[in-house]
């Protein structure tokens, strides 16, 4: 049964997931689609040691920095964080929060790289459904509701027109049917034709990034840093593809992911997280006689915790870490001792929502 508990707010600063913080009550109280200078009356959903969680229920007070989100689901959606402040005020909350994470690790300022579009750029869309429930749509991992989006924004154009066939012409019900009664389906957009998986792991035709012309500028920007080394020797770990790599100037490299079939030369397929790990790639590196100098790494959330066991067994001059978790980035920088962080980007690869990508280049001390 859904609390009725309901408790005054009002917003102070936003939190990293995107939600507005607030003091008011007994409790720091988190409350996504507010903004700082927003006050009223919100719901408490959950509730532990010290902090609540709660849902904006009116709004007395109206923030300066709030306008009308583009998108009709913005409110009920979680998928969206940010479409009820302008773009720019998004990346500022964004910076301010990279910035707090980076307070105890010395780098120059962050350079940001803002979307070029704020909408209509995912090539990628996951949406959960409930065939008894004749639900389809985002999930909301806080209470396990599904949120109906006909009209979502997100995708690009050729995905946002098949969601809208999927609930218009009820078709998803009928492509569903077969399916256990509660799942996910995927839609990806691959050689221009958008194709569809039920029930199938994330990514299930390979890892790409969401936002194809925000991984360009990452990788140009990438390209730029190495473009006055003369042809080096490479590591890539969490390459997927190679995506980030393939236009480096390299003599010899070694990719590492976990693949599903089996990869050709110069990529290896290992679980890094795995406690074996580090030996099998050094293992792999030795057979290869490659001695990188540079090391790229794109992990998942969960970074890479023994990132120094891998450059100290190589001491590459230059690094470049990337990823979508700054936490676990940061967890990561700050264990190494010999290398200092000489560039830090933020890409936007996630506009409208509180993700982004961080990029640091670092060099051997
Ligand atoms: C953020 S993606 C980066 C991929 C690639 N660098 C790119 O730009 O397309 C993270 C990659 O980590 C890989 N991965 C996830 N878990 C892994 C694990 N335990 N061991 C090795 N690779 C893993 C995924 O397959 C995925 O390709």
């Amino acid at each position: 049964m859904q609390s009725q508990r309901m408790v005054p707010f009002k917003i102070i600063r936003m939190d990293s997931l995107g939600q507005g913080v607030s003091k008011e009550s007994d409790k720091i109280t988190f409350i996504p689609k507010t903004l700082p200078g927003d006050a009223g009356e919100a719901r408490i959903v959950a509730e532990r040691k010290g902090v609540s969680f709660a849902k904006m229920q009116s709004l007395k007070e109206a923030s300066p920095l709030r306008i009308d989100p583009v998108c009709p689901h913005f409110e009920s959606c979680p998928s969206c964080h940010y479409l009820h402040t302008p773009y720019e005020q998004e990346l500022i909350f964004k910076k301010e929060n990279l910035d707090f994470l980076f307070k105890k690790i010395p780098h120059p300022d962050i350079q940001v790289t803002p979307a070029i579009r704020r909408t209509g750029y995912r090539n990628r869309v996951q949406l959960h459904y409930d065939l008894p429930g004749k639900k389809l749509g985002m999930l909301d991992a806080k209470d396990h509701s599904i949120a109906p989006i006909p009209k979502c924004l997100i995708g690009r154009e050729a995905i946002a027109d098949k969601i809208k066939d999927f609930y218009f012409n009820s078709t998803w019900e009928r492509l569903a049917s077969g399916q256990p009664p509660q799942g996910h389906v995927e839609l990806y957009e691959q050689n221009n034709e958008v194709k569809v998986t039920w029930n199938a792991p994330y990514s299930e035709g390979g890892f790409t990034q969401v936002f194809e012309e925000m991984n360009l500028v990452l990788k140009s920007k990438l390209e730029n840093w190495l473009a006055s080394l003369p042809a080096f020797e490479l590591l890539d770990l969490f390459a997927g593809n190679g995506n980030l790599s393939d236009k480096l100037n390299h003599s010899k490299r070694l990719c590492v992911d976990m693949y599903a079939k089996s990869p050709g030369f110069g990529f290896f397929s290992q679980d890094l997280y795995d406690e074996k790990a580090f030996f099998k790639v050094r293992q792999k590196m030795q057979e290869m006689q490659l001695k990188p100098s540079v090391i790229v790494l794109d992990p998942p959330r969960s970074g890479l915790k023994n990132l120094e066991q891998f450059l100290e067994e190589s001491r590459p001059k230059h690094v470049v870490y990337v990823s979508c978790d700054p936490h676990t980035m940061v967890r990561d920088i700050s264990t190494l001792g010999r290398y200092r962080v000489v560039e830090l980007h933020l890409i936007d690869f996630f506009p409208s929502t509180f993700h982004f990508e961080t990029m640091a280049f670092l060099e051997r001390i």
